[in-house]
C-alpha cells in the first residue's frame, strides 16, 4: 500500500526523492484525526531551499492515487487519508491470497546468526536466561520473515574458570550417585558449598585456577569430569527447549573454539595490538578499558573465546549480521569486543550487534545464581501450565485435547510477559499478571483468535468476499491494523524489538474485540460474507503474529 502511495508523491515531486527514501519518512499520525499516513517534507524543504508548507502543498495538488481519498495540509505535513473501500478491498484479498505469507519478504537476503540463550553449564537455567532464550528466538523468527536465512547459535558457557571451581568442589565433596541423580541440582549445591567455604579458605581459589589451566592443557581426568558435567546439563537445558518449543542449528558452546584461539592471538600479537600488563595480554582500547586476551598464566578468558567464534562465525556463514542476544550487564564486553575486530582491520565489526535487555525481578528484586536463591525456570513453567488447566477446568472442563492446550496456553503466558515489554526494562514477574485472560497477556491474544476460529467454524463459510461498504466503519481501525502489519515486521527486525510485534497484537486483538462487540457477525444477511473474511483475516494475522513470538495459538481454549 504505502509504496503505490510513496510512489504517487515521488511523482508528484518530480522524482526530487526516490521512493524508498520517501518510504521511509512515511509516518503515521499521531491520532486518526490528522489522516491515515502523513508526509513530513522538513527534510525535502532543507535541500530545495523551499518553505515546508509551500512543498507539502505542492504535492496536495499534484498527488493523484486511488488509494487515496482526501489530503491535506498541515504545518509541513501532507496528510493522507485512505480511500476506505479500496484499500480494505486490497489489504483483505492479499491476506485471503497469501495467509500466514502474508507481510513476508520473499527476495533472498543472505545469513544472519543469532547467537542467543547460551546458558551455562552446571548451572541452572535460571530465568535470566529465559529472557535471551525467547527473546532471541522471537529475533530468529522475525529475522527469518524479513527474507534471510537464519542460523541459530546457541553459545554454551561451558568453558571457564567456574570449571576449575566445580572440579575442585566435586574432588572435595562431590558424590557421583547424587549428581547423576540430579545432576544441575547437585552440582549447583557444591558451587555454592565452594563459594561459601572459599571466604573462609583462600587457598580454595587458587586451586581452582590450578583446577581450571590443567583443564585448559588437555588434562585427562578434568576433561573427563567436564565432559560429564556437560553432558549431563545439556540434556536438562534440552528439555526445557522441548518445552518451550525451541531448536538450534549449533550448540558451539565456549569449548568448541578453545583449538581456534592461539591463531586469534598471534594476530593480535603480529598486529602489534597485543600489549603486556601486569603479566597479562590485553588489547587497548581508547576511552574504555582495555580489553584482557590471556592471563599470567596463559588462560584464555571468555572475551578470548568470543573473538575465535566471531571470526569462526564470519567464515562459516559469511553472515549479513550477528545478533549477540545478551543481557544488559554485558555491554562493554561487546562494546570491547566489537572495537577489537575493528582494531584488527575488519570492516565487518559494523555488522556485529548486541541486543541487550534488562533483568527479571521478583518482588522488585534483581535474581542471582551465586548464592542459590534463584527461580528455576522449569518451575516457573510447571506452574504456569497448572494454572492454566485450572482455568480450563473451571470455565471449559469438555474442552477436547485439555492437556495440550494447558500447555499452549502455560507457555505462551511466560513468553509474551517476556516479549510484550520493551527488551531494556526490566520485567516484573507474576505468574497471576501473565495469565489473565482479560489483561495484557499472551492468553488473552490466544483467547481472541480461539473465539474468532470457533466462529469461522460455526459459520462454515468459505468464499471470502470482501466489500468496505459491507463491513461499515467500526471495521476500519482494525483494517488499518492489518495494513500495517507487513510495516510493524520490518520496524521490529529493524529495532531487533519482538516488542513490537507483541504490542500490535495486543492492539489487534483489542480493536477486534471492540468491534466484534458491536457487531452480529454470525447473522445471515448479505454483509455475512464480509464479515467473515474480515474475521479469517484478522485471525491469520494474530496467529502469524503469535507464531512469530514462539507462542501456539490453539483453535479452542
Ligand atoms: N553464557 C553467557 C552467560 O550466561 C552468555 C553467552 C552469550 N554469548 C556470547 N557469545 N558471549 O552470561
Amino acid at each position: 500500500m504505502n509504496t503505490q502511495i510513496a510512489k504517487s508523491i515521488a511523482m508528484a515531486l518530480n522524482n526530487e526523492l526516490s521512493v524508498n527514501d520517501i518510504q521511509y519518512l512515511l509516518e503515521k499520525p499521531k491520532n486518526l484525526d490528522l489522516g491515515d499516513l502523513a508526509f513530513p517534507c522538513f527534510t525535502l524543504a532543507k535541500i530545495l531551499r523551499k518553505s515546508p508548507t509551500s512543498i507539502a502543498s505542492d504535492i496536495k495538488n499534484k498527488l493523484s492515487c486511488d488509494l487515496i481519498q482526501e489530503v491535506q495540509v498541515v504545518g509541513g505535513y501532507v496528510n493522507i487519508f485512505y480511500h476506505q473501500p479500496t484499500i480494505t478491498h486490497q489489504v483483505l484479498s492479499q491476506i485471503v491470497k497469501e495467509k500466514n505469507l502474508y507481510g513476508t519478504q520473499q527476495e533472498s537476503k543472505g545469513n544472519v546468526v543469532l547467537d542467543f540463550s547460551s546458558p551455562n553449564i552446571a548451572k541452572p537455567f535460571s530465568m535470566g536466561h529465559l529472557r535471551s532464550t525467547v527473546i532471541g528466538n522471537a529475533l530468529a523468527n522475525i529475522t527469518k520473515k524479513n527474507g534471510y536465512q537464519t542460523i541459530r547459535v546457541n553459545h554454551l558457557g561451558d568453558w571457564g574458570t567456574q570449571f576449575g571451581k566445580l572440579i575442585v568442589a566435586y574432588r572435595k565433596w562431590g558424590d557421583q550417585k547424587t549428581i547423576e541423580a540430579a545432576p544441575i541440582e547437585e552440582l549447583l549445591k557444591i558451587y555454592v558449598k565452594f563459594h561459601e567455604e572459599a571466604e573462609l579458605d583462600d587457598t580454595l581459589n587458587e586451586q581452582a585456577r590450578t583446577a581450571f589451566k590443567a583443564l585448559e592443557d588437555g588434562d585427562e581426568e578434568a576433561l573427563a569430569l567436564w565432559q560429564w558435567f556437560r553432558d549431563a546439563s545439556l540434556e536438562e537445558f534440552k528439555s526445557i527447549y522441548q518445552l518451550l518449543g525451541i531448536n538450534f542449528d549449533s550448540f558451539a558452546g565456549e569449548a568448541y573454539y578453545n583449538d581456534k584461539m592461539p591463531a586469534v592471538v598471534k594476530e593480535l600479537e603480529e598486529k602489534g595490538l597485543l600489549v603486556q600488563s601486569d603479566g597479562a595480554y590485553v588489547v587497548e582500547i581508547a576511552n574504555m578499558p582495555p580489553c584482557l586476551i590471556t592471563k599470567t598464566d596463559g588462560a584464555t578468558l571468555y572475551a578470548t573465546r568470543d573473538l575465535a567464534a566471531a571470526f569462526y562465525r564470519k567464515q562459516q556463514y559469511d553472515p549479513e549480521k550477528i545478533f549477540y542476544v545478551v543481557g544488559n550487564e554485558q555491554s562493554l564486553h561487546f562494546k570491547q569486543l566489537f572495537k577489537v575486530i575493528e582494531k584488527m582491520g575488519y570492516d565487518w565489526a559494523k555488522d556485529l550487534q548486541h541486543v541487550p535487555f534488562g533483568m527479571i525481578l521478583k518482588e522488585g528484586k534483581k535474581m542471582s545464581t551465586r548464592k542459590g536463591k534463584i527461580v528455576l525456570l522449569a518451575d516457573v513453567l510447571k506452574e504456569a501450565i497448572a494454572t492454566a488447566k485450572r482455568n480450563i477446568e473451571e470455565k471449559n472442563p469438555n474442552l477436547e485435547d485439555k492437556e495440550n492446550v494447558a500447555y499452549q496456553v502455560g507457555v505462551g503466558a511466560v513468553i509474551f510477559n517476556d516479549l510484550k515489554n520493551d527488551r531494556l526494562h526490566d520485567i516484573e514477574f507474576s505468574i497471576e499478571h501473565m495469565m489473565n485472560f482479560e489483561g495484557e497477556t499472551g492468553p488473552y491474544i490466544q483467547y481472541t483468535y480461539a473465539r474468532i476460529s470457533s466462529l469461522l467454524e460455526k459459520a462454515n463459510e468459505h468464499s471470502y468476499e470482501v466489500s468496505f461498504e459491507a463491513l461499515g466503519e467500526q471495521a476500519w481501525p482494525v483494517i488499518l491494523l492489518l495494513e500495517q502489519f507487513p510495516k510493524i515486521i520490518s520496524n521490529a527486525f529493524e529495532l531487533a524489538d519482538p516488542s513490537q510485534i507483541a504490542k500490535y497484537a495486543l492492539q489487534l486483538a483489542r480493536q477486534f474485540n471492540k468491534y466484534y462487540a458491536q457487531n452480529k457477525v454470525l447473522v445471515v444477511d448479505s454483509q455475512r460474507t464480509s464479515r467473515l473474511a474480515f474475521c479469517h483475516c484478522v485471525a491469520v494475522v494474530l496467529k502469524e503474529s503469535l507464531a512469530l513470538l514462539g507462542i501456539a495459538a490453539p483453535k479452542k481454549m
